[in-house]
């Protein structure tokens, strides 16, 4: 397992507390596990089992090798972290879902009270083909700690349009020959070019999150159509499928890194632009229900660096009681592993809109 010994323990800035679920605010140093090991949890989520216990799932990164699969850390406190090792391993048998030499990116895990499975989904890239593939593959299991077993990996909803794109009897064929970022390229590309490019395969599924809304439906969300457009998609009573119901928003709006909350009612969805592992001007986007309109807002993030995040790209929205915090690594290509984490809370202002502040 692949470490970075920290050289200074007490690297891990704890700026300060919120008060009921007291998560730390970190802001890029060393966060030593209860092993004295940086964290290996990258590009993941924090969820809150029955148990009371925290589980961070994240992409266990090697240096030069290929990727373990999805880790796994445990807490009680959200401060101190002990490593419960690869809960999705990839594996060494040829031909499986989940290969070695695969890419597994920005695993989520929620629960289904119905079937009682923890049920993860990541990006899925398949071994040997760079980031074409753009799958989603989906794991079980009936512990938090694994093992999640892959049930499938694919594209997203093949054969079924979105529907907030009618039909059109002059679907635009995909030409490429026009040239991108122009006007007549954006009117392409929101009457639905690249949609109907992947339709009869599925639709591409790179950078993602989940989200369980109060009613128990659950959504996958996801940067599709060469990263140009965001969707998303309704998952079925198990969470394990697609229900085939999905919208498309922003299109050609170019966001990934999507991560999203409920508050007072409203949706808060996060995203970054896509500029690989360089950090970019956070997106603030909102609507009153998940399969509705949703509206762009300025970048959330005030302070110095907010320009680029802080140096960071979020992952997600962790809610534990009335407090909220933005999640983001700050990725560092050279040495993956060595990515550091930047964890601060989402306040509102007097409008109610949510900010991320960094003094
Ligand atoms: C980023 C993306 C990461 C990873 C990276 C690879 O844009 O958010 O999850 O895929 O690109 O370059």
């Amino acid at each position: 397992m692949t470490g970075i010994k920290p050289t200074l323990l007490s690297g891990l800035i704890l700026i300060s507390y919120a008060c009921h679920a007291e998560i730390p605010v970190v802001a890029g140093d060393i966060w030593p596990d209860s092993d004295g090991l940086h964290i290996n949890c990258h590009g993941g989520c924090v969820t809150k089992a029955s148990d009371g216990i925290y589980y961070w799932y994240g992409e266990h990164r090697g240096t030069d090798t290929p990727q373990e699969g999805v880790a796994c850390y445990t807490s009680t406190d959200l401060k101190n972290w002990h490593n419960r090792g690869i809960v999705m391993p990839v594996s060494d048998t040829p031909g499986s879902i989940v290969e070695r030499g695969s890419t597994v990116e920005r695993p989520k895990v929620i629960y289904n009270a119905s079937t009682g499975k923890y049920v993860m989904w990541f990006h899925h890239e398949l071994k040997g083909r760079g980031y074409e593939a753009a799958q989603v593959a989906v794991a079980t299991a009936d512990n938090p700690l694994g093992p999640f077993v892959p049930l499938k990996s694919s594209r997203v909803n093949a054969g079924k349009l979105p529907l907030n794109m009618i039909r059109s009897k002059t679907a635009p064929t995909y030409d490429n020959r026009t040239e991108w970022w122009t006007p007549e390229w954006y009117a392409l590309i929101r009457e639905g070019m690249f949609t109907y490019r992947d339709l009869a395969g599925g639709q591409m599924s790179r950078d993602m999150t989940l989200f369980v809304d109060d009613d128990s439906t659950a959504y996958h969300i996801y940067s599709s159509e060469d990263n140009l457009t965001l969707h998303i998609a309704e998952l079925d009573s198990t969470f394990t499928s697609h229900s085939g119901r999905y919208i498309r928003i922003f299109p050609g709006g170019h966001n990934e890194a999507p991560a999203i909350f409920r508050h007072e009612g409203r949706y808060w969805m996060i995203t970054s632009g896509c500029t690989g592992w360089a950090p970019n001007e956070a997106r603030l986007m909102w609507a009153d229900s998940m399969m509705g309109e949703w509206h762009q807002l300025p970048n959330p993030c005030r302070g110095e660096g907010s320009e680029t995040t802080f140096g960071a790209q979020g992952t997600y929205i962790l809610r534990d009681g009335d407090d909220i915090t933005f999640m983001a690594d700050i990725w560092n290509p050279e040495s993956l592993p060595d990515s550091r984490y930047l964890w601060l809370p989402v306040k509102f202002d007097e409008k109610g809109i949510p900010y991320i502040y960094k003094n």
